[in-house]
């Protein structure tokens, strides 16, 4: 699939700002730990019919996907941006050269229905809101059952300053957005992720199916 333009977002991820996060996003074994039972719990939703094949889209260095490994035996896959990140996945052997790509949640290189499950952690905070619906239409094609978003919740929508930059940090109701615009949508389990407990930064999740 042909890459659209690169937002001014995404050229603040694949450029110098990228890069120092990567030395920002610690995989510590306390955010390890929270992020298998979040995981040992969103895929507890799904027991009846567990995802075969799991996209990250936005994957940075892999927690997630380091988390998903030691929880379920589903083909992993993701996409990331940002090139130093993608190498750290690689040299870490947390996925292999052709289950990564560079590309973004506005043009996803897979199929219609071709991953179970498509998933993204505070990655849709950091497009613009009218890019927003795009990047939802993509992880709705690709997913054959299953949506679970993994973002920073405001009851309305808010532009948050994000390290000294603007527009490149927005909260909103991600799980709301998705019932709207999807009303087919069933809710299989949602939750808050305290980040004095866990570590994880605050978040809020949302697991769906499509029926
Ligand atoms: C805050 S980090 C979160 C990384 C990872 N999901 C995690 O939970 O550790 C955001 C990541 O998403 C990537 N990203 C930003 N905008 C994106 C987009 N529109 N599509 C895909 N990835 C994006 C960035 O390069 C960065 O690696």
């Amino acid at each position: 699939m042909n890459q659209p333009a690169p937002t001014s977002q995404i050229e603040f991820w694949r450029g110098e700002f990228g890069h120092h996060y990567i030395g920002r996003n610690d995989a510590n074994p306390t955010i390890l730990r929270s992020l298998v039972a979040l995981w040992t719990r969103i895929l507890h939703s799904m027991q009846g019919a567990p995802p075969q094949s799991i996209l990250e889209v936005g994957c940075n260095i892999g927690k997630n996907l380091r988390a998903l490994r030691s929880v379920t035996g589903a083909k992993l896959l993701a996409v990331e941006p940002n090139s130093e990140a993608r190498q750290i996945v690689l040299s870490d052997r947390v996925l292999e050269a052709a289950d990564l790509y560079d590309a973004t949640s506005s043009a996803l290189p897979f199929a219609d229905g071709q991953c179970d499950l498509v998933f993204t952690n505070t990655v849709l905070i950091h497009v613009h809101p009218d890019n927003l619906e795009q990047s939802y239409r993509e992880i709705y094609r690709v997913s054959g059952r299953y949506i679970v978003t993994i973002e920073y919740f405001s009851d309305k929508l808010e532009s948050i300053n994000y390290r000294g930059h603007d527009n490149m940090l927005f909260k909103r109701d991600f799980g709301g957005l998705w019932l709207d615009l999807y009303p087919n949508l069933r809710l299989l389990d949602y939750g808050f992720a305290w980040k004095r407990l866990t570590q994880l930064d605050n978040v809020t999740w949302w697991a769906f199916e499509k029926c």
